[in-house]
């Protein structure tokens, strides 16, 4: 394992004001974007949409700090023939490859997930590094209910997470760890607090036991929320505050970065949560974000499959680039938002 070469990479991809643009949506998940606006999701389709998102080129270079791909998307040109990976390059962020092959049913119990995709990853890894790869992601689905999380889903998500890890590592490429707690449900924000912290302390126990190297990992988690049909919704402060106490109590200093997932919370509450937390300060890790939806939703609503909209859609990415790369400073306000 080259420690320096993997450190080197997860200080840059949580350098200051940047963060990660997550549009590594799967073949059967773009498409159900592509549906809210009437586009055929076909690969010139997808392939013009991110090519139009990577192209954002001032955005990119200011805000952007790395792109997590799909692995057809790494592997496309843009159309003018570049290699998209290189467009990327090109802007400075790092192309990065989503690894897992999705969340399955758990055996033997209801309702919860495992996470499937170890079989032949070493093999996987080794060319998307040739690739030009530098980093992954692999995501864990972790339900709430009353009974739920079970035991067996938190022992088999979390290590799943540090075998996956272990491999990145091994091939020089910076694994972000994803143990995602659902925010739909009627549970509370404690509840909430509860299992991520029961998800944490358990992904850091496999991630030591597997020998992973943290200083070389970036963690992507969901922030501490009320449950989307819980009566009382928990405001910006107190959803900042219980997260930081949350992570405080179970992420090792080593990390040295934390990149949120949005996970269906609205633009602005993704972006408002981050800057209230990078608001608090003294933080061991840098805080940031790998937004999927609360990056996209708004160009993709331009873009609308059409020429013409480009411009407008890029506009509204990089408003969206910028205001979350304030927020990983604590330099955001609600009056920017226009
Ligand atoms: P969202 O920000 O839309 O939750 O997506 C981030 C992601 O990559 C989930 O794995």
């Amino acid at each position: 394992m080259n420690k320096q070469a993997l450190e080197t990479i997860a200080q840059a991809m949580v350098a200051d004001g940047k963060g990660i643009l997550a549009a590594d949506e799967s073949t059967g998940t773009i498409k159900k974007r592509f549906d809210t606006i009437n586009v055929d999701s076909t690969e010139d389709s997808r392939r013009d949409y991110r090519e139009m998102l990577f192209r954002t080129t001032e955005a990119m270079q200011e805000n952007i700090s790395g792109v997590i791909l799909f692995d057809e998307t790494l592997r496309q040109k843009a159309a003018d023939g570049t290699p998209l990976s290189q467009v990327i390059a090109d802007t400075g962020a790092l192309p990065g490859i989503k690894v897992d092959a999705g969340a399955k049913d758990l055996a033997g119990h209801a309702g919860e997930m495992v996470t499937e995709g170890l079989d032949g990853l070493r093999e996987r890894l080794s060319e998307y590094h040739g690739l030009g790869a530098k980093f992954a992601k692999w995501r864990a689905v972790i339900n709430i209910s009353d009974d739920l999380p079970s035991a067996a889903c938190l022992a088999a998500n979390t290590h799943a997470l540090a075998r996956y890890a272990a491999l990145c590592q091994e091939a020089e490429i910076v694994p972000i760890v994803e143990p995602e707690v659902i925010m739909d449900g009627s549970h509370s924000v404690e509840r909430c607090y509860e299992v991520t912290s029961a998800a944490l302390t358990q992904l850091y126990a496999q991630l030591a036991e597997q020998d992973v190297h943290l200083e070389g990992t970036i963690l992507k988690p969901n922030m501490v929320l009320s449950g989307t049909q819980h009566d009382a919704q928990a405001g910006v402060q107190q959803v900042a505050e219980m997260t930081i106490d949350c992570f405080k109590k179970c992420v090792p200093e080593a990390v040295p970065g934390i990149v949120f997932l949005s996970g269906g919370q609205s633009d602005e509450d993704a972006t408002a949560h981050l800057d209230a937390m990078n608001k608090i300060g003294g933080l061991a890790w840098k805080l940031s974000f790998s937004y999927g939806r609360a990056l996209q939703a708004a160009p993709l609503k331009t873009w609308l499959g059409e020429t013409g909209n480009v411009t407008a859609a890029q506009a509204a990415f990089a408003h969206r680039a910028r205001m979350n790369g304030l927020a990983a400073q604590g330099q955001w306000d609600a009056a920017l938002e226009g």
